[in-house]
């Protein structure tokens, strides 16, 4: 992670406690969340069709996609229910003593 170029994508306080936003870097879209005091960041695009993850409700470690429910992990971008098999990308967060959130890719 030490060698990871961080690019702040936004400040701790436009999350909610619970919950995702959408940030882009670069091309990348990127569903960045708050939860149960962690933050978590995967890849957007769900990869059953496509649909948008970072408005999916938060519940013990997992994103759902509104799309069809597949659950994904917030820790590991794994598919915890639905299909076996499929994952999105995860990327490390941190915030800044600054109130600043990163990503780092
Ligand atoms: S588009 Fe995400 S579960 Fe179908």
């Amino acid at each position: 992670m030490d060698d990871c170029q961080w690019t702040v994508v936004g400040r701790v306080d436009e999350w909610p406690d619970e919950g995702g936003r959408l940030v882009a870097i670069g091309a990348r879209r990127i569903g960045v969340y708050r939860h149960a005091g962690a933050w978590h960041a995967l890849k957007d695009v769900c990869p059953h069709a496509g649909v948008s993850l970072a408005r999916g409700p938060l519940k013990d470690g997992t994103v759902m996609c509104v799309g069809h429910g597949w659950l994904f992990s917030l820790a590991s971008g794994e598919v915890v229910r639905g299909p076996k098999g499929f994952k999105v990308a995860t990327y490390p967060v941190r915030t800044t003593p600054a109130g600043e959130v990163e990503i780092g890719l």
